[in-house]
């Protein structure tokens, strides 16, 4: 049976956000020259980092949350807490669809995974994947 989990603290979300102003340095964005950086913490205090990959057939792009999340899942780790994401833009951008689904995969109604979005002056928003994703799609 899975148990709600205690909400996170203010010093993880400043410590994931400078995971992910860290992770944005390796962005490869050649061709949108928009630079993402996120970090996916773990409940075993464990953090991943991912950075957009992008390619010249743009649609084999791969964003920053995806890839936090794929390295996290490839090292073992499919209870995550709270992902950060952080990208080059003035003005704040949260995480696009597909990247959304992808969070919702390792999400719950009871353990929502929290997602906190930043802009490249620091100003952030703290939400949950059910604000972002009512509804979410699930088979399991
Ligand atoms: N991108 C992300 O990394 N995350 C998102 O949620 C949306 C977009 C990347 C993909 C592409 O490399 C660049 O931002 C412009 O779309």
């Amino acid at each position: 049976m899975e148990k709600a989990r205690p909400p996170i603290t203010p010093q993880q979300i400043d410590n994931l956000r400078a995971e992910a102003r860290g992770a944005r340095d390796a962005a490869y964005c050649p061709y949108s020259n928009f630079s993402v950086g996120a970090a996916a913490l773990c409940s075993d205090g464990s953090i991943f980092r991912g950075c957009n990959v992008e390619n010249a057939s743009y649609g084999l792009t791969v964003c920053a949350e995806r890839s936090a999340i794929f390295a996290a899942v490839s090292a073992g780790h499919i209870d995550i807490v709270a992902i950060a994401l952080v990208s080059s833009a003035i003005k704040l951008a949260r995480p696009c669809g597909a990247c959304r689904q992808v969070i919702a995969e390792f999400s719950s109604a009871i353990a929502p995974i929290t997602v906190i979005s930043e802009s490249l002056g620091g100003e952030h928003v703290v939400e949950t994947l059910a604000d972002l994703l009512p509804g979410q799609f699930t088979l399991l």
